[in-house]
């Protein structure tokens, strides 16, 4: 059967050693990315890749910033100490030499949606099709892509998204200007430090239902 060891290389990592990581091998894992499903062949992604030690910190302080700002902003306590109790989460790209900015076109809507609305179909079944986003559903897969490939070329990532409220502020910083892209998803990318683990799984029973 076939070898599936690629699969289990993967690992979430947010400790990173000081190596750079070559501009050819950033490439190759971008195109590893780009080689991802995508639902009729959109490819609504853009990356940001960003190898400045100093911008990557600073991209670090505007999401601090923000948790603080939306923090005070909080009358809830209890809200409050759990929106700031994880921010060290949203940050954990920032010891890596590499940073991924994934950014999304959302204009891909799921097929048979302007059907529903057109025949008048109930607003819970217009939302349940609209709930499964295949727009970033693409985005899902190149992730995943990109990951798989750092992970067989010796690199760590994380799939993160905790930052993502901070989305407005980091456009402005990096100055993209891409009209109708969102910022979906980010990542680091670095050698890692440390052992590789990931949290247990479900079991496959657990999970799986056979219809025969
Ligand atoms: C959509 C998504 C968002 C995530 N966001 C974060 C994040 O913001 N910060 C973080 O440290 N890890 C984040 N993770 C990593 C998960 O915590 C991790 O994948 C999970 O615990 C399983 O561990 P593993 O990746 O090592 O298998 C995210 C993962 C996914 C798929």
């Amino acid at each position: 059967m076939s070898n599936l060891e690629f699969i289990y290389k993967r690992h979430s990592v947010r400790r990173f050693k000081e190596d750079a990581v070559p501009v050819e091998d950033i490439k190759k894992m971008i195109e590893a990315a780009t080689y991802a499903p995508s639902g009729k062949n959109v490819q609504n992604w853009h990356f940001v890749v960003i190898t400045n030690k100093e911008k990557i910190e600073q991209i670090a302080k505007i999401i601090e910033r923000k948790n603080a700002e939306l923090a005070d902003a909080l009358k809830n306590e209890a809200m409050k100490k759990s929106f700031t109790k994880f921010l060290r989460f949203s940050t954990v790209f920032r010891n890596a030499p590499v940073l991924v900015l994934v950014y999304t076109e959302t204009s891909y809507k799921p097929t048979g949606l302007d059907v529903l609305k057109e025949i008048g179909a109930s607003t819970e079944e217009i939302h349940n099709l609209s709930k499964t986003n295949p727009a970033i559903q693409n985005i899902g897969a190149a992730m995943e892509n990109l990951m798989l490939a750092a992970a067989n070329m010796g690199y760590g990532t994380c799939w993160m998204t905790s930052s993502n409220y901070a989305a407005k502020e980091i456009e402005a910083f990096i100055g993209l200007d891409k009209e109708n892209y969102f910022l979906a998803a980010m990542t680091p990318i670095g050698v890692p430090s440390g052992e590789l683990k990931s949290p247990p799984r479900k079991s496959v029973e657990e999970v799986l239902t056979i219809i025969e």
